[in-house]
C-alpha cells in the first residue's frame, strides 16, 4: 500500500525555523565546533554577570544545601577532563557514571563531555547484573562511582569486566586528583555529530540497548526546554528524574544549565513531606516531575500540600508515563496549577509531544507535536506494531489511533544503538522513526497515549525490558523458564511480575518463592520483580516464544482473543 505524505499542517507553524533559531542562540566553541559542556557551563562562566550565579543547589542527606556557581562548575569540570587525560581517555571513549545527584556527578558528567568522551549514565539503584550488562554493552573503559556503590554493585562483577580499565572513586581520592589537574585544559573540539551521550534503554527482546546521541542534541534540549517548559535564566528549576536516566541528564543537567537557570537537586529518596518542603523552601519556580510522584502526593491528600507555601511555582510539567486526567485535576485544585504533559523517549533525545507551559491543559491528553517535529499515526498490523507492506506504512489522517511515528531530522534523534545496526534499522520504516507507542489523535490534532505496542514495562517511570529480568531469573538453578509482565499498580503505574516454571523435580514452596524474590533483588536491584508466581507452564507462540501478552490478558482477566489492542495496565 502506498504511503500518504503528511502535510505540514500537522506540525505547528514556523517549524522549519525552530532548530536553526536555537542553534543561533548557542555559542559554539571558540574557533568552531559544538560541545554540550561549553554551552552548559563555560559560556556562562565566561560572562562576568553570570559567572557568580548559582548553577547547582544540591540538598545532601541532612538537607543542607551545597551550592556551586557557574564559575566553580566550569573550573572543576575542566579539571575532571584533565584527570581523564591522565587516565588515557580519548575522544569517543565511553565513561560511565554510577552516582546519585551529588555535586561530583555534575562535575564528572560535564568533565567527560569536555574531554570529548561519551557520557554513559547508570542508574545507581541497579543491581550488579544490569550494571555489568551495560558496561559491557557500551564498551565502557572508565567508571565514576562512590566507594559504597563500588563495594555493593561493582566489586561482585569487577573481574568479569576486563574492558573496564579504571574506576574513579569520588571522595578524597578524586579530590586529590582534581587539585593536581590542569585548570586550563581546553575543551576538546567536538562537532555536532560527534558522540556525546550513551543512554541505556530496554526493548521487548534481547539485551538492553545503548542509544547514542551527539553534541548537536543540545540544540533540541535548549529549544524544547525554552518553548515547552518555558525555562528561563531566572528559574529555580527542579527536575526530579534521577541523573542515571535520560530525563535526569537531558532535562536535569543539560537543558537548565544551557539556559542559565539554577538547578535544585535532592539526594534523598522520595518522601511526600520533604518534597513539599523542597518546593517551598527552595522557592522552586519550574518543576519537571513524573506521574508516579504526583500520584503519591495525591494519595497523601491536600492537607500536607496546604501546609506549604507553593506560591513561587509557575509551571508543573510531567514526563515518562501516562498522566491521568485525575492527577491534573487534583494538581489544579490542590497545588493551584495544572500539570503540562510531555512525551518523549530515550531515542528521541528530547520532548516530541507536549502541552506547552503557555497552553491550556486538556486533562488526559499529552498535547501536540512540538515545533519542528512532524508526527504521524500509522495503521497497526496484527502484532500491534505499524503495518509495513512492501516497505510502506499507512499514514492515517484526522482523528486516528495507531503507532506514533516521527519524521527524522530533528537534532537529538539518536544516531543508532551502539554496536547494534540491525536493531537501529528496525526502528525506521518508509522514512519514519517508529516509536513503539500506540496513540490516539483527536480531530484537532491533540494526542493521547493509549499503550505500548510492545512488551516493555514502565514502572515508576522506569523502562524495564522483560527479557533482561527473565534472563536473570533463568540463571537461578531452580528455574526452567520465566515470563515477565507489568501488572497494574495505582501508584507506580505498573509493577514487574514474573511467572516462573521450575525445573523438573523442584518443589514449588513458599521458601523458594521468597528466595527467588531475594535473588532478583540482589542481582537486579531496582528492576527486580516485585511479585513472583510459580506456575506449571507458560503460554508459547508456535515458534516457542513466551506469549507475554497472553500472560497479561490472563492476569487482568481480559478476553484473550484480540491481543493487538491490549492496553497498558497503567
Ligand atoms: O511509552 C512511552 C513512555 O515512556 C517511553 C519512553 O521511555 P524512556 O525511553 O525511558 O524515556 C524516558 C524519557 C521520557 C515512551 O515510549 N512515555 C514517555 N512519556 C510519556 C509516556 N507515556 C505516556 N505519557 C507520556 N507523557
Amino acid at each position: 500500500m502506498a504511503s500518504d505524505t503528511l502535510t505540514a499542517a500537522s506540525a505547528r507553524p514556523h517549524a522549519e525555523n525552530v532548530w536553526a533559531a536555537a542553534r543561533r542562540d548557542l555559542d559554539g566553541l571558540p574557533g568552531g565546533g559544538l560541545n554540550i559542556a561549553h554551552e552548559a557551563v563555560d559560556r556562562h562562566a565566561a560572562d562576568p554577570l553570570q559567572r557568580g550565579r548559582t548553577a547547582l543547589r544540591i540538598l545532601d542527606r541532612t538537607g543542607t544545601a551545597h551550592e556551586l556557581t557557574y564559575g566553580e562548575l566550569a573550573r572543576r569540570s575542566t579539571r575532571f577532563a584533565s584527570v581523564l587525560d591522565r587516565l588515557g581517555v580519548w575522544r569517543g571513549d565511553r565513561v560511565a557514571t554510577l552516582l546519585g545527584p551529588d555535586p561530583d556527578l555534575y562535575v564528572a558528567a560535564l568533565g567527560i563531555l569536555k574531554a570529548g568522551a561519551v557520557l554513559a549514565p547508570l542508574f545507581n539503584a541497579f543491581g550488579p547484573e544490569p550494571v555489568r550488562t551495560r558496561i559491557e554493552l557500551g564498551g565502557v573503559s572508565v567508571l565514576v562511582t562512590t566507594p559504597e556503590l563500588y563495594r555493593r554493585t561493582v566489586e561482585p562483577i569487577r573481574e568479569e569486566l576486563p574492558g573496564l580499565r579504571h574506576v574513579l572513586l569520588v571522595g578524597p581520592l578524586l579530590d586529590g586528583l582534581l587539585d593536581a589537574a590542569d585548570p586550563d585544559r581546553p575543551i576538546t573540539r567536538t562537532a555536532p555529530d560527534d558522540a556525546a551521550l550513551l543512554h541505556f534503554t530496554s526493548g521487548t527482546t534481547g539485551a538492553p540497548k545503548a542509544a547514542l546521541h551527539g553534541h548537536g542534541a543540545v540544540v533540541a534540549h535548549l529549544a524544547t526546554a525554552r518553548s515547552l517548559l518555558g525555562l528561563r535564566p531566572d528559574d529555580v528549576y527542579w527536575c526530579t528524574a534521577d541523573p542515571g536516566w535520560v530525563t535526569g541528564v537531558s532535562y536535569g543537567i543539560v537543558a537548565p544549565l544551557v539556559v542559565g537557570a539554577t538547578v535544585v537537586a535532592d539526594t534523598r529518596p522520595f518522601d511526600v513531606r520533604r518534597w513539599y518542603r523542597v518546593l517551598d523552601e527552595q522557592r522552586v519556580t519550574l518543576w519537571y516531575t513524573a506521574p508516579t510522584a504526583l500520584r503519591m502526593l495525591m494519595a497523601r491528600g491536600a492537607e500536607e500540600a496546604h501546609r506549604h507555601d507553593l506560591s513561587a511555582l509557575r509551571t508543573i510539567a510531567s514526563v515518562g508515563e501516562p498522566l491521568n486526567g485525575a492527577v491534573v485535576e487534583w494538581a489544579l485544585q490542590t497545588l493551584g496549577l495544572p500539570v503540562h504533559d510531555t512525551w518523549w523517549q530515550t531515542e528521541t533525545g528530547a520532548i516530541m509531544l507536549a502541552t506547552a507551559a503557555d497552553e491550556e491543559v486538556r486533562p488526559g491528553a499529552i498535547g501536540r507535536p512540538v515545533p519542528g517535529i512532524e508526527a504521524a499515526v500509522l495503521a497497526q498490523g496484527p502484532d500491534g506494531r505499524a503495518r509495513v507492506e512492501n516497505g510502506h506504512v499507512t499514514v492515517i489522517h484526522g482523528s486516528a489511533q495507531g503507532e506514533l511515528a516521527l519524521r527524522p531530522g530533528w537534532p537529538s534523534l539518536f544516531h543508532g544503538y551502539f554496536g547494534d545496526p540491525d536493531r537501529t534499522v528496525a526502528c525506521f520504516a518508509d522514512g519514519w522513526y517508529l516509536t513503539g507507542d500506540v496513540v490516539r489523535r483527536d480531530r484537532d490534532g491533540w494526542y493521547r497515549f493509549v499503550a505500548r505496542a510492545d512488551d516493555v514495562i514502565k514502572t515508576a517511570g522506569h523502562l524495564v525490558g522483560p527479557f533482561e529480568v527473565e534472563s536473570c531469573l533463568m540463571r537461578h538453578p531452580a528455574v526452567a523458564e520465566a515470563g515477565v509482565i507489568g501488572v497494574p499498580d495505582p501508584a507506580a503505574g505498573a509493577l514487574v511480575k514474573a511467572f516462573v516454571v521450575l525445573r523438573a523435580g523442584v518443589e514449588p514452596t513458599e521458601e523458594l518463592q521468597a528466595e527467588l524474590l531475594g535473588y532478583g533483588r540482589r542481582e537486579l536491584g531496582a528492576v527486580a520483580p516485585r511479585a513472583i508466581a510459580l506456575v506449571p507452564d507458560l503460554p508459547h507462540t508456535r515458534s516457542g516464544k513466551v506469549m507475554r501478552r497472553l500472560l497479561r490478558a490472563r492476569e487482568l482477566g481480559l478476553p484473550e482473543g484480540d491481543l493487538s489492542t491490549l492496553e497498558n495496565p497503567s
